[in-house]
């Protein structure tokens, strides 16, 4: 992907931004991150998953938003400062559980808890992309299709460079480090089949949202 990072972004480095301040990104009060939020969890389809998986849940803001659409659901970040604050805002939803978990590396069948329903209905990953490098985004979209069930869903949302109202020059410009690009490794995927796909401007901010399914 072009614009990505050589190597991915550390944990220890998330660690410390939610040491230094608990909410880095405003996600809990800042209305063009509830808006975003509130539009992601929207492009759910009907019904109920018995199984879902959040990569990068930072505190906890969309987790909520997902929490009624899921019979279990299973929030995990790289960063334990993070999942910590994700359990305590969500301490009044039984079926949710918290833990840590790195992409690529620990994103397979046996690092994921007994109780949660293997293969997964749905995973859901919010702007985490761009702080993979290349190959780290190539492994972790194999292995997000690899962990669904077929028909099961994957969520994209991921911010953008766009500007309301203009084209960006070029395919390859709108690409460099943002979302587009993210979503590009998930579109060129033959096992993953895209249903549906936004990019919507909210306080002079862009994000781009995509919805796929694992094909049988
Ligand atoms: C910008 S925040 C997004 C938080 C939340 N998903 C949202 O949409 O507001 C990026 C989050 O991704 C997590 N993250 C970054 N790289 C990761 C990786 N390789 N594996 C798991 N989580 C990662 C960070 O710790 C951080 O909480």
């Amino acid at each position: 992907m072009p614009g990505s990072p050589r190597t991915s972004v550390s944990a220890e480095h998330f660690d410390k931004v939610y040491r230094s301040k608990p909410d880095p990104w405003g996600t809990l009060h800042k209305p063009y991150e509830q808006e975003k939020f509130a539009d992601t969890a929207a492009l759910l389809p009907a019904g109920r998953f018995r199984s879902a998986l959040e990569i990068g849940c930072g505190v906890g803001a969309l987790t909520r938003l997902l929490a009624p659409h899921c019979d279990q659901l299973l929030a995990t970040d790289c960063s334990a400062a993070a999942v910590e604050q994700a359990r305590q805002h969500c301490a009044d939803l039984p079926h949710l559980t918290f833990g840590t978990l790195r992409v690529p590396g620990e994103l397979d069948a046996k690092s994921l808890p007994a109780h949660l329903a293997d293969p997964l209905d749905l995973i859901v990953m919010s702007e985490v992309g761009y702080y993979l490098s290349g190959p780290d985004l190539d492994v972790t979209a194999a292995r997000i299709a690899a962990l669904l069930r077929p028909g099961g869903h994957v969520l994209l949302a991921h911010w953008v460079h766009d500007e309301p109202g203009t084209t960006p020059a070029t395919e390859a410009a709108a690409e460099i480090v943002t979302g587009h690009g993210v979503h590009k490794v998930f579109r060129d995927r033959a096992d993953l089949r895209p249903i549906e796909g936004r990019t919507s401007h909210r306080h002079g901010n862009s994000y781009r949202l995509d919805l796929f399914q694992r094909v049988t």
